[in-house]
């Protein structure tokens, strides 16, 4: 019998749940909480709410869409970490009711791994091993992925992550929340040689990230040359400011591949959507580079009952290896 899956996400600002048998994803409904624009970013309180109000809707519409029976799912997963606690607490215990009712097994699944495989999801699984870029609007992580499981940290921002960096960009454009996909989008209309804006490098470790640097040179420049916020040309900005922060993840990524002779390349995360960053990668012959489903870029419940399968199938519920997620199995029918 296949495994059915039950997943919960609701790590920052999106309630998603999805429903997978194997792992093929049946239904993954995603509920993204636009009012956060209104402040410029997420505010923590307002984002779990939200979720309290409507996790188990969204959760009884993706079983419903998935056209499975309640009674047939033999596995809850849910994200563990990391996120915003209160929309942690939120996702995570409603999994666990879940499972408890139904007297099935429930496992906790890490957000940034399950981010990894999110490029396997209706595509072809990349063979080990592989380099994987993981960029979204927390994390900016690079992993030597050995196995399964396996896993090598090879660098990581060590401040803002590069999905922040477009978002703290965009507030100072007067952009809308997430700036990411505005910045993106506007890019397209614009110049990306109107400015070079500088990326810092670390002698320490050649393949960590900064990202907030950037972000400052940004505020300097717009204060320089429109002191009065007037007349900015809005698209050449955003060309030449996403030309910066993607060239830098391609680098450092490119440069891993290359140190450590490897030709498969999995990028994921929010940024991972960003067309500039698809293109440039897709521009290198040499190696075999993987993105998501754009549905699977941003956050999603179906990453998370991927990653569920995967443990499952492969035998590592009770892994304790990097990742540090704990799994349930006290309920196991499995
Ligand atoms: O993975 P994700 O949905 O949530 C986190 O785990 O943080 O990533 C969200 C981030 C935001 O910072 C958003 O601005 C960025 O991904 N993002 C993009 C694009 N779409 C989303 N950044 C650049 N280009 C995009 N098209
Ligand atoms: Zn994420």
């Amino acid at each position: 019998m296949p495994v059915n899956i039950l997943a919960i996400e609701t790590s920052c600002d999106e309630t998603s749940a999805s429903v997978l048998t194997g792992s093929t994803v049946l239904s993954n409904i995603i509920s993204s909480q636009h009012f956060h624009t209104d402040y410029g970013g997420i505010v923590p309180e307002l984002a779990s709410r939200e979720h309290i109000k409507c996790i188990d809707r969204i959760a009884e519409d993706a079983i419903k869409l998935s056209g499975l029976l309640r009674n047939e799912l033999n596995l809850v997963c849910a994200t563990q970490g990391p996120g915003l606690i209160g929309s942690l607490l939120t996702g995570f215990n409603f999994g666990k009711a879940f499972a408890i009712g139904q007297g099935i097994h429930f496992l906790g699944i890490n957000h940034i791994e399950a981010h990894l495989y999110s490029c396997f999801i209706g595509q072809d699984e990349i063979e080990f091993p592989f380099i994987g870029l993981i960029v979204s609007g927390g994390h900016t992580i690079l992993y030597l992925a050995e196995d399964y499981f396996t896993y090598k940290l090879l660098g990581e921002t060590q401040d803002d992550a590069g999905g922040e960096s477009f978002d703290k960009a965009a507030k100072m454009l007067g952009l809308g929340y997430p700036g990411g996909p505005e910045i993106d989008k506007l890019s397209l209309k614009g110049n990306e040689k109107f400015h070079n804006f500088p990326i810092s490098n670390f002698k320490e470790n050649i393949y960590d990230f900064s990202f907030s640097g950037i972000k400052t040179s940004l505020l300097y420049f717009l204060r320089k040359n429109y002191p009065d916020m007037k007349n900015i040309p809005v698209p050449d900005i955003c060309a030449s400011y996403q030309k910066a922060v993607t060239d830098a993840l391609i680098e450092k990524t490119l440069l891993a591949a290359k140190n450590y002779n490897i030709r498969k390349i999995a990028v994921s995360g929010g940024v991972s959507a960003n067309s500039r960053l698809r293109k440039e990668f897709l521009i290198e012959t040499d190696f075999d580079v993987s993105f998501p489903k754009k549905e699977y870029s941003t956050d999603n419940a179906a990453m998370i009952g991927y990653l569920a399968y995967l443990k499952h199938t492969y035998g590592k519920i009770n892994y304790s290896g990097f990742f540090s997620e704990t799994s349930y199995s006290r309920l196991s029918k499995l």
